[in-house]
């Protein structure tokens, strides 16, 4: 089984952040998104991973990933020179998937459960139909396992219609009137017969080869597509509040670990991870948070579910429940909460009369003034 991870995309909803960056390499809990998904193939046994990556942001992931040695995999990079489509990147890695089973993947979304289990139950189900037991009729082998998972309000989702037995029937997106409240998670297994349908249909009124129309036309065309139920959370990280929702989460599971430097003034409460040449002084640290490596924290407050990335400076202010990237500054700032702060930015309040708001920010911003 390969692995194919989707990290190009045009990441309009994560703007300002995508304009310069990959929002696969948005760090949660400081680690880029997109480890954990290279986390979750290795641990399912699949080291053979193509990664999909756009012509704007894909040097940037070879230059976070590497060969993937560091995870034990070996990558293959596949360049799509358009966004034009989850199934337009199967298009465009048919040469590495080759006729072998694969994994997809969203570089962008994150799973609490492991994939061990859901490759498990796919390479099973295609075993069992290869050798039939003694005394029982040969089944009809799934050519592909779709991932499902129970939401509150299905009908921003890809949405799944099930019969009796359990079988998929239909794939419908963004339905107005849901037939189930199991939406679609951006995890897959295909076999080859994948590549046949992705070439009988045709692009969606908004331009893109979808997956979805895919899978229904493997459907259509009487095959079986069977699927699993995600247990634990899931979130497509690609927009800012379940990002940060994300990286609450993942917060979550942190072990304690002081590494840099904590002053007596200082107070460290909780499951904090402070890395090696970050100096915490007069400040309170509040766990779950962690503060990225030669991190200035200075009479400040950083509250739970806070994670400060590398080389950052924050003084006289109060920060929670945020996100703050590489070398960015935040000065005398009295509470700054629900945010991600993009690198080598400044946040700071100005002395100067009258007083004003005073901004130079990018396209595409989003700004909360209290
Ligand atoms: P999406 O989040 O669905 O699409 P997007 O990245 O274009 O974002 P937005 O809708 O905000 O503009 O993509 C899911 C993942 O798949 C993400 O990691 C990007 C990747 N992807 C590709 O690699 N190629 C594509 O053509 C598309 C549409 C997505």
């Amino acid at each position: 089984m390969k692995g194919l991870l989707l990290s190009g995309g045009a990441g309009t909803r994560l703007r300002p952040i995508t304009h310069t960056s990959a929002k696969q390499l948005v760090p949660i809990a400081n680690r880029p998104i997109l480890f954990y998904g290279i986390d979750d193939m290795a641990a399912a046994g699949v080291t053979e991973i193509g990664i999909v990556i756009s012509p704007t942001t894909g040097n940037e992931i070879q230059l976070a990933v590497g060969d993937g040695s560091d995870f034990g995999v070996s990558v293959t990079y596949i360049l799509q020179d358009e966004p034009l489509g989850l199934a337009h990147c199967v298009v465009v890695a048919r040469d590495f998937l080759g006729d072998d089973d694969f994994v997809m993947y969203l570089g962008d979304n994150m799973l609490e459960q492991g994939l061990a289990g859901f490759v498990a139950q796919f390479e099973n189900a295609r075993a069992a139909i290869n050798a039939p037991q003694l005394g029982k009729a040969p089944g009809v082998a799934p050519v592909a396992q779709i991932l499902l998972a129970e939401v509150d309000d299905p009908t921003s989702f890809g949405v799944a219609e099930l019969n009796d037995v359990d079988e998929v029937i239909r794939l419908v997106e963004k339905p107005s009137n849901p037939p189930s409240n199991l939406a679609l998670v951006g995890v897959y297994l295909f076999d080859k017969t994948i590549h046949g349908a992705i070439e009988a249909i045709e692009p969606s009124p908004r331009g893109e080869l979808e997956i979805t129309d895919a899978i229904q036309q493997l459907i259509d065309d009487g095959h079986s597509v069977v699927h699993d139920v995600l247990s634990g959370w899931w979130i497509d990280t690609g927009k800012k509040d379940p990002l940060l929702e994300c990286n609450r989460l993942v917060l979550e599971s942190l072990e304690q670990r002081i590494d840099g430097h904590v002053d007596v003034d200082s107070v460290i409460e909780g499951r904090v991870v402070i890395e090696a040449g970050a100096s915490i002084i007069n400040s309170t640290v509040r766990g779950p948070a962690v503060i990225g490596a030669d991190s200035i924290i200075d009479h400040s407050h950083i509250g739970p579910y806070s994670s400060v990335g590398l080389d950052c400076r924050i003084t006289r202010s109060e920060i929670d429940n945020s996100v703050v990237l590489r070398r960015s500054r935040i000065t005398d700032i009295p509470r700054l909460t629900d945010s991600l702060i993009g690198r080598d930015t400044e946040v700071e309040r100005d002395p100067r009369r009258p007083r004003a708001t005073r901004l130079m920010i990018g396209d595409h911003c989003h700004i909360g003034i209290e």
